[in-house]
């Protein structure tokens, strides 16, 4: 395995298993599966409606003894009902409930979106709480203190661009450690990954295989498909690798950790040994020129009629 190491010496495995998407009745078998396989970094979310299965299949795999709690990655976000500083240790205890746990090794905020109370995906715009009434500085404050509290080891963000994690790094009295962004050979957001490696912040890629299994509610709609880009079947015929091994060592290349989601054992397999795979950098360069900005998860939701928020708002001037 290859890690990222943090200021504290703390170690994140680069692959980590995704669960979003992954379905009750299954993903207890992905996760045992993939503890058992070797991995050992594990991406939760209590949106995702899964974690306390989830929890379940790392209680089970530490008790029958095939890895300690300590040799364990565990990340999950704070969702968007949960907003502001008095709300954020509520969320995370319902979290750490369900995976079973008494810490977590990162915590993030999920989206800069804020939504009332025991909403989880908005439906109409009174479902939102407008940014101003709730700042994101004063959930971060929330999310401080329970790093303070020892619930978690590093705090985090997620989908936040150059500016809101400016605003945070302004104010802050400890700065967010990660960003896990959408990312991937059609979305490589290079500005946004510079300035996170300028200011010391560890990127996760989510969706590094086009998100495949996404409800079409959430599809911005004609899509391009990732298996199918000819730089990226070029390289897997050259390596002898499938596109999605491709698709994974990519980020890895570059530091950038990633959490490809798979419900499959094969696939599962597949996906770690991509660590095994070693890009050029002229393979590189080609990968760097097929970028444009597409997008698998468009936010729209977020910028729905009538919302607070805006889709230029969300994304920032970062391409
Ligand atoms: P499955 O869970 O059946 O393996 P993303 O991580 O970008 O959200 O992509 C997840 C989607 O990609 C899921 O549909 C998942 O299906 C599929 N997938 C995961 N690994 C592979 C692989 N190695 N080859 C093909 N499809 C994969």
């Amino acid at each position: 395995m290859k890690y990222l190491e943090f200021k504290n010496k703390d170690r994140m495995p680069v692959v980590g298993l995704g669960t979003w998407k992954s379905a009750k009745g299954e993903v207890y078998g992905a996760v045992y599966d993939a503890i058992k396989m070797g991995y050992r970094h594990i991406d939760c979310a209590p949106i995702y409606e899964n974690e306390a299965e989830v929890g379940l299949a790392i209680k089970d795999a530490i008790s029958d003894g095939i890895v300690r709690r300590e040799d364990l990655w565990i990340t999950s976000k704070l969702w968007n009902s949960s907003h502001g500083r008095e709300n954020v240790q509520a969320g995370l205890q319902k979290t750490l409930t369900d995976l079973q746990l008494d810490y977590l090794d990162l915590y993030l905020i999920h989206w800069p979106v804020t939504l009332k109370p025991g909403i989880g995906f908005p439906r109409i715009p009174d479902d939102f709480i407008p940014p101003d009434l709730i700042p994101i500085q004063d959930t971060w404050k929330g999310m401080e203190e329970i790093l303070e509290m020892g619930l978690v080891k590093h705090i985090g963000v997620s989908n936040f661009n150059m500016q809101k994690i400016e605003s945070l790094l302004k104010n802050c009295s400890y700065p967010p450690e990660v960003n896990q962004i959408e990312f991937h050979p059609l979305l490589q957001q290079k500005k946004l990954v510079e300035f996170c490696k300028w200011n010391n912040i560890f990127i996760t890629a989510y969706s590094p295989l086009g998100s495949r299994d996404q409800k079409k509610m959430l599809k911005p709609g004609q899509e391009p498909d990732l298996f199918d880009q000819p730089v990226i079947l070029g390289i897997s015929e050259e390596h002898k690798k499938t596109p999605a091994q491709i698709l994974i060592a990519w980020p890895i290349m570059q530091n950038i950790s990633v959490i490809p989601k798979s419900v499959n054992k094969e696939r599962m397999m597949q996906n770690l040994r991509a660590l095994e795979i070693e890009l050029s950098q002229a393979e590189m360069e080609k990968i760097s020129e097929i970028d444009r900005g597409f997008r698998y998860v468009s936010g729209k939701l977020w910028a729905m009629n009538g919302s607070p928020y805006t889709l230029e708002d969300l994304w920032g001037l970062d391409e």
